[in-house]
């Protein structure tokens, strides 16, 4: 490899989580419900039947938590605030016990040298909101607006990173289209309304942010997926523009160029997602907003899409390696789709710093006889993309930090408790978390610098279990 083999010593590592995903405690010191409660709790909706009452009940754990934080030896947490924890009905009233535990939280993460990154929304809409009519209902931006100015008011002083979003791919197709994740509609005129809600709700948020954060780094998170052509016919190829313009390009312009994709407007309403070209949902002004200057960039990567052409004309994914080399979530492991995905952003965006805000893989594996976790292809997983980007960032890739997701096992959304990300595994039945091996060797990459970092040291598994 050409360039440094470490990376530099104010690289920020992280691990990361979500609120929904680990607090639990849904029904305590006055939360409100979230679209999440309500959807879980709605018959066959999550694989294994289970919801995010419990948890990794982060919202007792916490300290244990921070403790974890520390043993890797991480400088950063990405975590996310529940919005209906301090606005249960989503404006208004506030809910003075749900600030005070994310002030307790990064009073705890200050003290043990750890940075704060919380995201605003990770998914876990007040329910209020959404009877109202949730992300299509143009108001909620407001709410939005309103939700960062309390938060950021409360936590400004000692938290200088923020991001509004989390993932406006999923939450508008997943959420809106789809219907596999919260709220469950399937509506794509909708989806599309959301999306850009969402966009407009970042950009509406930033003002409060900057008034309260002296500072500031604000940014959004973009989950990426590099298209690639499954052959090198013409359709294909546009199959995979087409994607590209869907995943990738319809969230990317919008907030670096202000303008959403022309060719992908146009795919649209070939397909019949739009009635014509013009946006209607896109008022005077809302560009300007969304595409204010960002700080940073978060990329969350999970594999690359490889699309051909389908039968209806429309872009579709395909698998290019045998079942068993994919991870439990049925993802390829490919870390170079990471190298070329941020240096096509870097390219085409130039975000003036990119952080890798998610990256890791579902594996089952669980306590041995010998009361270890031996995840090896977790390991490699990590080593691997660890490796694609300190080559990204040799090409000139401005890649200031990497957060692991995730650092427990925990609530997969749909898919229930059955897909564990965590570099800790988590036992549901005591709540008692244990290093895997993959956690062994990030502490190693993280002190080394080296995304193959030297040999272990003997360690024992008894000590480590918290
Ligand atoms: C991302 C989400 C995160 C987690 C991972 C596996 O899309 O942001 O909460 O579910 O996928």
């Amino acid at each position: 490899m050409n360039g440094r083999e470490t990376f530099p010593a104010d690289f920020v590592w992280g691990a990361a989580t979500s609120a929904y995903q680990i607090e639990g405690a849904t029904e305590e010191d006055g939360r409100g419900e979230s679209i999440w409660d309500r959807f879980a709790s709605t018959p066959k909706k999550i694989a294994d039947r289970s919801d995010g009452r419990i948890a990794c009940d982060h919202y007792h754990l916490w300290p244990k938590d921070i403790q974890l934080l520390e043993w890797l030896g991480v400088g950063a947490y990405r975590f996310s605030i529940a919005w209906p924890r301090v606005l249960p009905q989503g404006r208004g009233t506030i809910n003075e016990k749900g600030l005070a535990f994310y002030d307790a939280l990064v009073d705890g993460l200050l003290e043990a040298g750890i940075e704060p990154f919380p995201t605003l929304y990770h998914w876990d809409l007040p329910q209020a909101l959404e009877d109202e009519g949730g992300w299509g209902n143009r108001e909620t931006t407001e709410a939005f607006a309103e939700y960062a100015e309390v938060v950021t008011r409360r936590l400004g002083d000692r938290v200088r990173h923020w991001v509004t979003h989390n993932e406006p791919w999923c939450i508008a197709t997943l959420g809106h289209e789809h219907g596999h994740h919260a709220p469950g509609h399937k509506n794509v005129g909708l989806a599309l309304k959301v999306a850009h809600h969402l966009l407009l709700s970042h950009g509406m948020a930033l003002e409060p942010i900057r008034r309260n954060v002296r500072d500031a780094q604000v940014g959004i998170v973009h989950i990426l997926s590099p298209a690639e052509p499954a052959s090198e016919n013409d359709t294909d190829r546009n199959a995979a523009r087409q994607f590209d313009g869907l995943f990738n390009r319809w969230f990317l312009d919008p907030l670096f160029r202000g303008r959403y994709p022309k060719d992908a407007i146009q795919d649209r309403k070939e397909w019949g997602h739009l009635d014509s070209i013009e946006l209607p949902f896109v008022h005077g002004g809302d560009l300007e907003l969304i595409s204010q200057p960002l700080d940073f960039l978060g990329v969350n990567y999970y594999s690359r899409t490889v699309v051909k052409a389908g039968r209806d004309g429309r872009p579709e994914g395909v698998r290019v390696v045998p079942k068993e080399e994919l991870t439990d979530m049925g993802w390829e492991v490919y870390p170079d789709g990471l190298r070329t995905g941020l240096k096509r952003i870097h390219t085409d965006y130039s975000p003036p710093r990119i952080f890798v805000t998610e990256n890791g893989a579902a594996y089952s594996a669980g306590p041995d006889a010998d009361g270890r976790v031996h995840d090896p292809r977790r390991v490699e997983y990590f080593r691997g993309h660890l490796a694609a980007i300190l080559q990204a960032k040799n090409e000139g890739v401005p890649v200031d930090g990497y957060f692991a997701w995730s650092l427990l096992d925990n609530f997969e959304w749909a898919m229930g408790y059955e897909k564990r990300f965590g570099l800790f595994w988590v036992d549901y039945a005591n709540q008692k978390r244990l290093p895997k091996d993959s956690a062994h060797d990030f502490k190693r990459i993280v002190q080394s610098g080296r995304p193959h970092p030297p040999a272990e040291e003997s360690h024992s598994a008894q000590e480590e279990t918290t």
